[in-house]
């Protein structure tokens, strides 16, 4: 709820040397987390989310789930416009050049220790790539839009060389004739993904890209409002993306549905028939913090467009694979939720439902947010360059509540 307040003490214009009046700043208003306010312009993501609707360029998610590539869904986002088949073409084979690493850089990856998590390497490493940039400062619009090309190309890499260090198995060296989708699958796994799985793992690439002012995207935002530069902008939004209220909450989903399948099996239960008392369970809990992963959104008060279509996606994809017990687990958690709090504007969200699918398609558990990552670095590209086009520095305030006119009291007397 957003709130005016009034200022201390209210400034009456101010009178500079030469004589000119300021213009008094706008009264602040305080939300807390910023909800309902509006802090930036975008032509890349509309959401509406009472209704459940998510377009990227006026174009709805679903359709671009089910017609589209991750590669048109990236020109469309950075460009306001679907490519021509030239144009795709040109900007496939632009994505493509970036898939190898700088030099010495994959022995960089190797020296990171086996146990770190995925996030932090992700994130120490795209910050590294700056160091190997001549030029990481350069702000102008088609330099910064090449720096954005260069990190959405090299991160496969970078995820891959660093779960294969970990694995003790060998780097295995991008393929330019192969779609950043099952590039990426193919330097994980090291033999090419089938059909059915680069198109499931691509449609997850097109449904993370972009997100209206999210909390990792307005972090980048306000990195490169300082014109700092693209490295900084994406590290530190990686960084706000591993949080599990944010990007963070798809790997608590899959280890939501662990706990459930190891109490089971504690009780000799089947999972099935303790999914209602441990969401019970946790809703009662809900007052000293305890939450259902997956589920509730700052903006949608409706089921968010992109769980509605990952449901069936990652029902087809468990019938194919012959294993629909997670599947059936998270429908039986939504049903629940759906009696119990759906009421409250509380429903599944991204991360729900992409869980299952990440785990239906072979991926482990702690490599979910960096796909999520990797998909999401060209939004949070997309973003810094329309910051760039216009910036204005961000720098809200603070509602002060401490006390005033306090004394200073010296050391021995406090
Ligand atoms: N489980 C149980 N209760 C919930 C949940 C949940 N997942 N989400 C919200 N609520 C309740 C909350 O307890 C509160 O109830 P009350 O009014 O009785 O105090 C009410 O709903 C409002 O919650 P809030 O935390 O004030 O809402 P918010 O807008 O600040 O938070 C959220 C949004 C996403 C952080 C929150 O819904 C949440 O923690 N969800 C679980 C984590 C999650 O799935 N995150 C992924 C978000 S979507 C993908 C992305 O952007 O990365």
């Amino acid at each position: 709820m957003s709130t005016t307040m009034t200022p201390p003490s209210s400034p009456s214009p101010t009178s500079s040397p030469a004589g000119a009046v300021a213009a008094n700043p706008p009264a602040p208003t305080w939300s807390k987390g910023l909800e309902g306010i509006i802090a930036a312009e975008t032509k890349m993501s509309f959401i509406d989310g009472a209704k459940g609707i998510l377009e990227y360029v006026g174009i709805p998610i679903d359709d671009l789930a089910r017609n589209s590539s991750f590669e048109e869904t990236v020109y469309l986002l950075w460009n306001g416009r679907l490519p021509k088949r030239a144009e795709l073409e040109a900007f496939t084979q632009e994505l493509r050049g970036n898939y190898e690493l700088p030099a010495g850089f994959v022995d960089r990856i190797q020296t990171c220790p086996k146990a770190a998590a995925p996030m932090h390497m992700l994130r120490t490493m795209v910050s590294s790539l700056s160091m190997y940039d001549a030029n990481p400062d350069a702000n102008d619009i088609p330099t910064a839009r090449k720096k954005a090309l260069a990190i959405l190309g090299q991160t496969p890499a970078i995820i891959a060389a660093f779960d294969r260090h970990r694995r003790g198995l060998p780097f295995v060296a991008p393929r330019k004739d192969l779609s950043f989708a099952a590039n990426f699958l193919y330097m994980l796994n090291g033999k090419e993904p089938t059909e059915a799985v680069t198109r499931a793992f691509d449609v997850c690439m097109i449904l993370h890209a972009d997100h209206g002012l999210n909390n990792s995207t307005f972090t980048a935002r306000v990195i490169i409002s300082t014109l700092s530069d693209m490295y900084s902008a994406i590290t530190g939004a990686i960084g706000s993306l591993r949080g599990p209220l944010h990007g963070g909450a798809n790997e608590e989903v899959m280890e939501m549905l662990n706990e459930i399948e190891q109490l089971a099996k504690s009780q000799n239960k089947a999972p099935m028939d303790i999914i209602e008392p441990f969401i019970m369970d946790r809703l009662a809990r809900r007052n000293e913090g305890a939450r259902i992963m997956g589920f509730g959104h700052r903006v949608y008060k409706t089921i968010d467009p992109r769980a509605t279509f990952l449901k069936t996606f990652s029902k087809q994809i468990a019938t194919d694979t012959g294993n629909l017990k997670l599947y059936e687990m998270s429908s039986r958690i939504e049903d629940i939720m759906k009696r119990e709090v759906g009421a409250k504007g509380i429903y599944p969200n991204v991360d729900f439902y992409s869980a299952t699918t990440y785990h239906s398609i072979g991926l482990k558990l702690d490599l979910f947010t960096p796909m999520f990552a990797m998909s999401r670095i060209s939004g949070w590209a997309g973003h810094v360059l329309e910051q760039l086009d216009g910036n204005r520095l961000f720098r809200p305030t603070t509602k002060y509540v401490g006390p005033h006119d306090a004394p200073y009291v010296p050391m021995d007397k406090r």
